[in-house]
């Protein structure tokens, strides 16, 4: 079984993704290997450097193009960056790269375009997904704030159809307006920086009992390996996030690809979850989401 989630544009997207930030060689070598694993989604951006890897670990891995969720992500190489030209000759760079048309592509953070002028940015997406450049494209966002989404709605004709935002149990504090406006125009949330409860919290936090319990529960009812990432993983698909994840390793990616194979938490385990992890604020990428967005007032630790 694979998790699909709906998007409000009537197309829908996998629940789990591979991330190929992080170099050409990973990008390749561990992209083929989630895809083999069964991950058939893969996430990048144009200013990872890795486009041109993503049909690389298609092709290594010998799966068909159309069996694949492909997302690219704009970046800002010029100044100013709002005229179509200069943003049809960047998306023209990524189709070349990516040798085909993404299923989705993402404005990568609300500075992208210049201040002020985010609608007129997104108009000019929509113009190149009218024109044909970006036939069948999904647009979406990434790290943007509650104003900038609105920003975008004050004159979209082709809505955005995610906001990809680091999410996970010590920020849902902070993003509780967010995810309400995502709620308002049925944005789906994507998630990036998911597990860093595990991989990058110093001690873990108060979360760190509850998913070393819950994995436990899980491996013995599913049969699979499922440890405190995948129980992470688990707790956003089951709200209904898009999980954006990544490893270089292939025993962490068949685990990761194994999720697929276990239930769903229940609501009574993700609230556990949830209200242990409201308990304390632990941010890794703020030079976006926490300008004019303060952070709330909460330990990083208790
Ligand atoms: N839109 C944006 O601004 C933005 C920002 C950041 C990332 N992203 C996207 O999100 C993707 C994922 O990035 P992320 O780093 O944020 O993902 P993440 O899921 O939070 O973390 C991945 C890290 O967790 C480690 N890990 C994997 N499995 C583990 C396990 N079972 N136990 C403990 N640690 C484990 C990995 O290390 P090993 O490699 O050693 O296994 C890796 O360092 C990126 O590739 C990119 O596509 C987007």
């Amino acid at each position: 079984m694979v998790r699909n989630i709906a998007l409000n544009n009537g197309k829908t997207i996998p629940s789990l993704a591979w991330g190929n930030m992080g170099g050409k060689a990973k990008a390749l070598k561990a992209g083929a290997i989630a895809l083999k694993a069964g991950i058939h989604h893969i996430d990048s951006a144009q200013i990872y450097g890795t486009e041109a890897e993503v049909n690389g670990a298609i092709q290594a891995a010998g799966v068909k193009r159309d069996d694949v969720f492909v997302t690219t992500k704009l970046w800002k190489f010029t100044e100013p960056t709002i005229g179509l030209e200069e943003i049809k000759a960047s998306v023209q760079r990524s189709l070349a790269e990516l040798t085909f048309i993404p299923d989705l592509l993402l404005v990568h953070n609300p500075y992208i375009p210049e201040k002020g002028k985010i609608g007129e940015f997104w108009k000019h997406l929509e113009t190149l997904v009218e024109d044909g450049t970006l036939k069948g494209c999904s647009l979406g966002v990434s790290n943007f704030r509650p104003v900038d989404i609105e920003e975008v709605f004050k004159t979209a004709k082709i809505k955005p159809v995610v906001n990809q935002i680091e999410y996970h149990p010590y920020v849902l504090e902070h993003l509780e307006p967010l995810l309400k406006v995502h709620a308002k125009y049925s944005i789906v949330t994507q998630s990036y920086a998911t597990l860093s409860p595990v991989a990058r919290h110093p001690t873990g936090g108060p979360i760190k009992p509850i998913l070393t319990r819950l994995a436990a529960t899980l491996s013995k009812e599913s049969g699979e390996t499922v440890d405190e990432a995948g129980v992470l993983i688990l707790w956003a698909v089951s709200k209904g996030v898009v999980v954006i994840t990544s490893s270089g390793d292939e025993g962490r990616i068949k685990k990761m690809a194994a999720t697929e194979r276990v239930r769903d938490l229940s609501s009574e385990e993700i609230e556990e979850i949830d209200q242990a992890g409201r308990k304390i604020h632990f941010r890794v990428w703020d030079e976006h989401m926490t300008n004019e967005f303060p952070d709330p007032d909460l330990p990083t630790d208790i």
